[in-house]
């Protein structure tokens, strides 16, 4: 992934490199910016507590405790999960909002902590059906979920991120599908 960055208005034709590799950066002369966008993120968190386990059908018991530990046992355990949407966008001229917090906050909501709150992710959610019930693959169908319905509430802001706090120290965050490279 390369993605061009330009940092600064004209005068100072300045432009990062962004690699895996680190941060390149770079002056250009006779280099003209064409515009600069006011782009801010906006995030919104809520909550919600499901059980789960971690258990791969297509491997030994013994196997599955190897891998998956305590995380395996068989009668599921629970966990308080966090979850933190944020929206990028230009803000409306309007309202001054990317989006209005309190609709994304309702979205949130209906679309993803009502399905999930004291639920089992293994057995009452139907999009997590033949998943293995990670955060990682909660998180990217949460993705799913919120990034079909964003635009009914506002036309300003796109999906950025979802960032899914299984506990306070373990957490993913899913910036939505990539391009297979190279
Ligand atoms: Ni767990």
């Amino acid at each position: 992934m390369v993605k061009l960055v330009i940092l600064t208005a004209e005068r100072c034709q300045i432009v990062n490199i962004i690699t895996h590799f680190g941060c390149l950066t770079f002056c250009l002369e006779n280099f003209e910016v064409l515009s600069l966008t006011d782009m801010i993120y906006v995030s919104r968190q809520e909550h919600f507590n499901a059980a789960h386990k971690l258990y791969n059908p297509n491997w030994s018991e013994e196997k599955n405790n190897e891998v998956f530990g305590p995380c395996a046992n068989k009668n599921f355990h629970g966990h308080n999960f966090n979850l933190i949407v944020t929206v990028c966008g230009e803000p409306d001229p309007e309202t001054g909002f990317v989006v209005d917090l309190k609709k994304l906050s309702d979205l949130m909501k209906d679309e993803v902590t009502e399905v999930l709150d004291h639920k089992n992710l293994n057995v009452d959610v139907p999009f997590m059906q033949g998943k293995m019930a990670s955060t990682e693959n909660l998180a990217i169908e949460i993705w799913k979920l919120l990034e079909n319905r964003l635009s009914d509430i506002t036309s300003f802001g796109k999906l950025y991120s979802v960032k899914l706090y299984e506990t306070p120290r373990n957490f993913v965050e899913y910036f939505g599908p990539e391009t297979a490279g190279p």
